[in-house]
């Protein structure tokens, strides 16, 4: 039975989190394969707002297994109180769990990020402060904290020491600042050790023998693609392999575990943070987006960059994902407008180029193709035929540029604001056929 991915084909916040839990209706388990607490997947079912960071958007369905992989690395403290969160509204998290190998975030972790950034002054990447860069910086490094680590307090304590000793000569020697307690961080993460404990697990071969027992397997990617380490618009990027290639190296499976390649794009683009947007819209018409996609951060609550959809960037995504499946979510967004520029060139120096570009300079511009828009309220509309004439002449633009039939259109924020376009497709990747 082939598993499922989820992945963002833009700079993230297309709605993962809702289309995550819309298909872990019929999943066992859903797992997360990369990124950490940077990330805020929102899942609105009736008067019912969640925003989660870390655990995987299966919880909210009690039978359903949430594996925070190897690839991903934790906060414990966050992971903590995302978990505290969920139980005092009657959310089971017994079904959580997180990897053996996943590395773990610590202070000098945060502090690291924050230095860093203000040390970088206007070439700042724009991060969430969480500390997610340096984890993995310790990572690559070897020597980073594990939370198998958690699990024997003397190996903890040595590893802990190593690292304070280095951390603190680069906070007094280099960013003038002060140094960290090594008892009082200490104290904190054995506490954290035995709150976590009995959650943590070896997830490769959980995730193994639970493929082997035919169990539906949704792999919830978290950032987005234009947001990779390799394939981003670097440095401008997060630390992590964002696209499907990185549920393998996460999740310790084989590529032919793997069969959906699930891509959400929203219908036009955001970005949080600094770097290249060709598409970026900086007048009024950006401020109707931002206003109508209530398009605020979920982690960090800063306003999102907003600007028109970008088909060069996303036939890029769909190309290095292998998408199969696309969702195109906040649809509904884009009604009241009289035109709908969609980006199709680009201006690059003086050169028009049809391809994304490595060196994501900021001197790249769209040019676009005008579309009719349409007045309409489109938010209840559950039936596709049942959408404004201009509304399917702009989906049917996008599917023949792209070459990828939309499978599913989301038209509002709530579990059930969803237009099943492509109900044979649809039903294969919600059964896992
Ligand atoms: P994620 O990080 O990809 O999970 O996305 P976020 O949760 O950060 O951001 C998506 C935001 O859009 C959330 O506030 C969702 O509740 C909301 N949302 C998702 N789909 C739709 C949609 O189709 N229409 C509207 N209006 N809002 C949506
Ligand atoms: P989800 O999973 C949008 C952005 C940050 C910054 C860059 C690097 O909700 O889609 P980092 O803290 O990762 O070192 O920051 O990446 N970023 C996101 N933008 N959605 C996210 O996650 C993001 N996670 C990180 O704003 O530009
Ligand atoms: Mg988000």
């Amino acid at each position: 039975m082939p598993s499922n991915v989820i992945v963002g084909l833009q700079w993230g916040d297309e709605g993962k989190g809702k289309i995550t839990d819309l298909l872990a209706k019929n999943s066992d388990c859903v797992i997360r394969y990369q990124g950490g607490n940077n990330s805020g997947h929102s899942i609105h079912i009736k008067n019912h707002y969640f925003v989660l960071h870390l655990i995987p958007s299966g919880v909210i369905y009690s039978n359903v297994k949430c594996i925070i992989g190897p690839g991903v690395v934790i906060d414990p403290q966050s992971l903590i109180q995302e978990i505290k969160n969920l139980e005092s509204i009657g959310i089971n998290t017994s079904k959580v769990f997180l990897a053996k190998r996943a590395h773990i975030t610590m202070p000098y972790h945060r502090l690291l990020d924050r230095y860093q950034e203000e040390s970088l002054g206007d070439k700042s990447i724009g991060t969430t402060h969480k500390g997610i860069g340096p984890t993995y910086v310790d990572k690559i490094s070897r020597t980073g904290i594990r939370a198998l680590d958690l699990l024997n307090l003397e190996v903890f304590r040595q590893k802990l020491r190593y690292n304070i000793d280095i951390k603190n000569q680069m906070f007094t020697k280099i960013f003038k600042k002060k140094p960290l307690s090594f008892q009082s961080i200490y104290e904190e993460y054995i506490e954290y050790a035995k709150i976590l404990s009995d959650r943590i697990i070896d997830a490769v071969y959980e995730i193994h023998d639970d493929f082997y027992k035919k169990k539906k397997i949704l792999f919830e990617g978290a950032q987005a693609m234009l947001l990779d380490i390799n394939y981003g618009t670097y440095p401008y990027v997060t630390t992590s392999s964002t696209s499907t290639g990185g549920v393998c190296i996460g999740s310790g499976i084989p590529p032919n575990f793997l069969g959906n390649f699930i891509g959400i794009t929203k219908a036009y683009c955001t970005r949080v943070g600094f770097g290249p947007f060709p598409t970026e819209i900086k007048d009024e018409i950006g401020d109707i987006i931002r206003h109508k996609g209530n398009e605020y951060g979920a982690t960090t609550k800063r306003p999102r960059r907003c600007g028109w959809l970008d088909l060069i960037a996303l036939k890029y995504s769909c190309m290095i994902n292998g998408i199969n499946y696309l969702v195109i979510t906040k649809l509904d967004v884009l009604s009241g407008f009289d035109i709908i520029k969609t980006c199709v060139k680009y201006k690059y120096d003086d050169k028009i180029i049809q391809y994304f570009p490595v060196n994501g300079k900021k001197n790249v511009k769209g040019i676009y193709i005008d579309l009719p828009g349409w007045k309409q309220d489109i938010s209840h509309v559950h039936k596709y035929e049942d959408l404004p004439n201009n509304c399917k002449k702009y989906i049917k633009f996008i599917e023949n540029y792209l070459n990828i039939e939309i499978v599913l259109i989301s038209v509002g924020s709530e579990r059930n604001q969803n237009i099943i376009k492509n109900k044979s497709l649809f039903f294969r990747i919600s059964t896992y056929n």
